[in-house]
């Protein structure tokens, strides 16, 4: 079996200094990555900040033998995500890998969520994921090699309640990746997502009242997974789509509980109307059911495919 190697690669992994970020930030570097270790050190619903988490991963990786510095900057700004980039760049010269793992969480009822809610939520995750991914792009593109890992959410990808601004913003990440992999299908850089499952400090959190409750659901898991409710369970997955030997791009994957799978978006044979004049909602009321149909669906894996799909499927 071919070894994965990062002896000439310099990567950057977002909120690294904690939980999921920490277990990619370490298979990385035991695999001879440079590691550029962002993390504001927050609490798990963005409060404070702290140096101590950036540090301690960075320290950790550089007494196993490995290559890594601290930066405390926050994903939630343009100046923020420009500072990282420039700041592996300063450091090591190059820009590989980019894994966004930075992330808060605020569970509510939407019907509750308030401004700074959605700004801190959308901020942190989705404009996070940008601010980042535009400078490293930039450098990518110049070196002509990139591989991109946005973390997504099955919170957003198939619903969870009381997380429906996480999950907004976890889903955007989804068209940011799939327009950015075909901007650069040419250019080296691959783009794909992980929707993870780990029981970190995240993972734990209580929901408040009025939210139905996933805490026996991770009970259960605890039981049933055991260990591999860990992070290092989800690292391999990022570290492979982190290299050199993915080539693919555009793929949402789901690693959870030691299993990974593909997650994708199909569309269903349907049901075609007259071509002539539009078919009339009782129409599409008696086709229902053929229209939710998964017999049969396609994966389309860009927006002209689906087109094609609908032209001549
Ligand atoms: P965590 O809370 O242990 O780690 C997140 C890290 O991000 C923290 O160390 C925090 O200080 C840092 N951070 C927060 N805001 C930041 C900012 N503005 N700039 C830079 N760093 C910041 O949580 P966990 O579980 O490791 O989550 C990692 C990622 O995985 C998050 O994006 C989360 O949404 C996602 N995720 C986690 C799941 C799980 O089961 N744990 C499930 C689905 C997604």
């Amino acid at each position: 079996m071919p070894q994965l190697d990062f002896s000439n690669r310099v990567a950057i992994v977002t909120g690294a200094g904690g939980g999921l970020g920490r277990a990619y930030a370490h298979d990385l570097a035991a695999r001879g990555a440079a590691l550029l270790i962002n993390d504001l050190g927050t609490t798990m619903d963005g409060a404070g900040q702290s140096a101590s988490f950036a540090d301690s991963v960075a320290e950790e990786i550089r007494a196993a033998g490995g290559r890594a510095i601290a930066n405390y900057d926050s994903v939630a700004s343009r100046e923020g995500g420009a500072a990282i980039v420039e700041a592996a760049l300063g450091a090591f010269g190059r820009v590989d890998v980019l894994v966004n793992s930075a992330g808060t969480i605020r569970n509510m009822p939407f019907a509750n969520s308030t401004d700074a809610d959605i700004e801190h939520l959308i901020g942190v995750h989705l404009l996070g994921a940008i601010n980042v991914a535009q400078p490293a792009i930039n450098v990518m593109r110049a070196s002509g090699y990139g591989r991109i890992v946005f973390i997504t959410s099955g919170a957003g990808l198939f619903g969870g309640p009381g997380q429906s601004l996480y999950g907004a913003a976890k889903t955007g990440l989804i068209g940011l990746m799939n327009c950015i992999a075909l901007e650069n299908k040419d250019a080296g850089v691959t783009v794909n997502a992980v929707a993870p499952i780990a029981l970190t400090r995240m993972a734990g959190q209580r929901k408040p009242d009025g939210v139905p409750s996933t805490n026996t659901m991770m009970d259960r898991m605890r039981d049933v997974f055991g260990a591999s409710t860990e992070p290092e369970f989800v690292a391999p997955l990022v570290t492979y789509l982190a290299s050199e030997a993915c080539t693919s791009t555009a793929g949402i994957y789901s690693a959870a509980g030691g299993k990974f799978s593909r997650i994708f978006l199909g569309l269903t044979p349907g049901w075609r109307g007259p071509r002539n004049k539009p078919a009339r909602a009782e129409d599409v009321l008696s086709h229902f059911e053929e229209i939710e149909s998964a017999e049969g669906y396609k994966v389309p894996r860009s927006l002209k495919e689906e087109l094609d799909i609908a032209m001549n499927g």
